[in-house]
């Protein structure tokens, strides 16, 4: 037998409800396989912070970094909570188990599945992958304010790129690109303004192209990029772009792949040093928590990458499989909460796997 430790960060909102049915899919896959999945739970989040004060201690952290694997449901309040102010939450666990276990590809898949719902009219074939940079941009919390709340304020939010951050998750979409069948990456980045981060990641792109001659490359600024989503997915393969940009499309990418309770992603450290981290790509979501609205789908999914990661790409399969028949029966909820309740969804696909 094969054990697999396992980190399980429910988190705040809806995390809980999603990660519950992602446990439950996880456990089905697995029945008559050689694999013992041995879970630790970490209360992590808001309301534990709220509670305790605490948002990752170092003991924590050491407990997280012991596992193989981390599975996140989603951290956060209600966006504008002043007790939540200054990032406590997104910077002190989330960012922090990104930046720490050096999570430097932010995978994010967008497919959509026949049956789900689109708010495009004709969005042809919808697949491709952001990578997005997951530990530097303006991210990094390398800011500050002078003559804060005076009429003379001046906010910084520095913006870090290095030649070695940017190096390797370029090297890396180019291994993902060189994967798929259309082998096309396409860096999306704001060069005509950001010219000196701009010309750090062109550079590197151009460069490491040499090294994959059967990846065809483009560039597109990130505002004509939004244009393209949403008037023709179907040109997208890879992206790969830094982490702020990579954030603000993947969730346009979700809502035109079936909606954002569908988007899966996975925060890779590719050198297999720390434990990688598997998350939907949505938060907490304040406004349908507790009501069993949620659709669990991109927890689910994201277990599937979780699969794909650890080898088990047999399983993986499997489990998008049977999400892609109850989409395909169910439809999906593009603008958010589902008609079914999070635990159905869950449950058909456990049924789905057992058959
Ligand atoms: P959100 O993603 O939580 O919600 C945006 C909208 O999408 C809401 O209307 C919500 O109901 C809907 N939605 C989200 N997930 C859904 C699902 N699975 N099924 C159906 N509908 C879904 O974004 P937000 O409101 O900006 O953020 C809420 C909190 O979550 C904030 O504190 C934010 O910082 C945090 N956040 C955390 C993560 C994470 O933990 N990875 C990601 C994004 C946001
Ligand atoms: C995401 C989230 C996070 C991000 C926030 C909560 C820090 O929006 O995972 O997409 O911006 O990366
Ligand atoms: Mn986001």
């Amino acid at each position: 037998t094969r054990q697999i430790k396992l980190a399980v960060i429910p988190g705040d909102g809806i995390g809980p409800e999603v990660i519950a049915e992602a446990n439950k899919v996880l456990d089905a896959v697995l029945v008559g396989s050689d694999v013992v999945i041995k879970r630790s739970h970490f209360s992590l989040g808001a309301a534990r912070y709220l509670e305790t004060g605490d948002t990752l201690t170092d003991e924590d952290l050491a407990a997280i970094r012991a596992n193989d694997v981390i599975l996140l449901g989603a951290v956060g309040g209600v966006p504008g909570d002043p007790r939540l102010a200054n990032a406590t939450i997104e910077r002190g666990l989330l960012l922090k188990l990104r930046f720490e276990l050096d999570h430097y590809a932010n995978v994010r898949p967008s497919i959509l599945l026949p049956g789900e719902t689109s708010p495009l009219t004709a969005p042809g074939t919808v697949d491709f992958v952001v990578v997005r940079e997951g530990t530097e941009g303006p991210y990094v919390g390398n800011g500050g304010a002078i003559r804060a709340g005076t009429p003379h304020e001046i906010a910084n939010e520095v913006s870090i790129n290095t030649a070695h951050g940017v190096e390797r998750v370029v090297r890396y979409a180019f291994e993902v690109a060189q994967a798929r069948p259309a082998k096309k990456l396409t860096l999306v980045h704001k060069t005509n303004v950001l010219v000196y981060a701009g010309a750090l990641w062109q550079r590197h792109v151009d460069a490491i192209a040499a090294e994959f001659p059967e990846v065809s490359v483009d560039y597109l600024h990130v505002d004509a990029a939004t244009i393209f989503l949403v008037t023709n997915p179907a040109r997208f393969d890879v992206i790969v772009t830094d982490n702020l940009f990579g954030d603000i499309l993947t969730d346009l990418a979700g809502a035109i792949s079936g909606g954002i309770g569908l988007a899966a992603s996975g925060n890779i450290n590719p050198s297999g040093e720390f434990p990688s981290m598997f998350e939907p790509v949505h938060g907490s979501a304040p406004d349908i928590a507790g009501e069993q609205k949620a659709d669990p789908s991109a927890a689910i999914l994201s277990v599937a990458l979780m699969l794909d990661h650890l080898g088990l790409p047999e399983q993986a399969t499997r489990i998008r499989e049977a999400v892609a028949q109850d989409v395909a029966t169910r439809g999906s909820a593009p603008a958010g909460a589902l008609s079914t309740r999070t635990s159905d969804v869950g449950d058909r696909i456990v049924q789905r796997l057992s058959r």
